[in-house]
């Protein structure tokens, strides 16, 4: 069995870094049969953890990040109400908020950018169920690589990792960076929804440990604030996430270990390992960060 780098379920830490394969284009949302996908390398949401065949977190979870259905709905609004054009979702994982603006704002077009090709190709059949398609492109490859120079509007969750040193290095979140990149692009006027990890208690021994193991991972609320003010944008709304959006998604991002329980059973060969995750899993967030890693949601303009 090889060797997991699962560790700790945040937006940071997710190991999403490891999908890896760039540059990949995946439909233009054109008219005349809407996305396609080019040939491609093969990799998916259960190959990437090793050889476990451990279910998409879309069977679980509705966004991948701690965002409940109010809050989503919220931000939605926030954007649907000013924008006007293109949309670019950075790290938009299987898109779904990208789609839900794209049915709030019909004359607004999405591009969603992830290297993970399983959450793109999600994210292309939620759009032809939703209607969607025609407006909609998603590309598989390096948001670095591939942001359009110019759109109208901005989703940047849990994604600001494209911008700065890899995960593996357990560096500070480059929110300057990732905040920069996404202003570099926008239109004067811009709506954006910035989502990002933060402290929102004091850190911890218990809760650094499993995550970059420092106390200057992240930053607080306040200080996001500034940073955001810094690099070019006016904040309207400011939301962080509640415990009670942090356990929901903390519950289906492990419910896969769950699934894979019960569909194997105790006596198989990789079951043990299975239990360990979920017990690391539960150990990191329960007796670690919970309640410690906060996540903060900006809405905000580009001015
Ligand atoms: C925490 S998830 C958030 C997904 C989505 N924004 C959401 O809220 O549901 C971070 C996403 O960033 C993607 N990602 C990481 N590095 C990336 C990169 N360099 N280019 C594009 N996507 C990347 C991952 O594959 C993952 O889907």
């Amino acid at each position: 069995m090889a060797e997991t780098v699962e560790l700790a379920t945040t937006p940071r830490n997710l190991p999403f870094n490891l999908a890896g394969q760039a540059g990949l284009r995946i439909g233009e949302g054109s008219a005349g049969g809407g996305p396609q996908v080019f040939p491609s390398q093969p990799t998916s949401s259960t190959d990437r953890y090793m050889q476990l065949d451990l279910e998409p977190f879309y069977l679980d979870l509705s966004f991948m990040a701690p965002l409940s259905e109010a809050r989503a709905t919220r931000l939605v609004e926030f954007l649907s109400a000013t924008l006007a054009g293109t949309i670019v979702d950075v790290g938009c994982g299987w898109g779904e908020l990208l789609i839900r603006v794209l049915e709030a704002t019909p004359d607004a077009k999405g591009v969603g950018i992830d290297l993970d090709l399983g959450s793109i190709e999600h994210a292309m059949s939620l759009a032809r169920e939703r209607g969607v398609e025609e407006r909609a492109s998603f590309i598989m490859g390096d948001a670095k690589d591939q942001l359009p120079s110019v759109s109208q509007g901005a989703i940047c969750i849990g994604a600001s990792q494209i911008w700065g040193p890899p995960v593996e290095a357990n560096l500070p979140l480059d929110y300057r960076s990732a905040l920069t990149a996404v202003r570099n692009m926008l239109d004067r006027g811009s709506p954006v929804i910035y989502g990002e990890g933060i402290w929102t208690a004091s850190p911890t021994p218990e809760a650094i440990a499993p995550l970059a193991g420092r106390y200057d991972e992240y930053v607080d609320l306040p200080e996001l604030l500034d940073i955001a003010g810094g690099c070019g944008f006016s904040v309207m709304q400011v939301h962080q996430a509640t415990l009670d959006e942090w356990d929901e998604f903390e519950s289906g991002f492990s419910a896969r270990y769950a699934r894979w329980l019960k569909a194997n059973g105790p006596d198989h060969t990789d079951a043990s390992e299975v239990r360990a995750r979920a017990e690391k899993q539960s150990n990191a967030y329960f007796r670690g960060y919970r309640g410690v890693l906060g996540m903060a949601y900006l809405a905000m303009l580009a001015t």
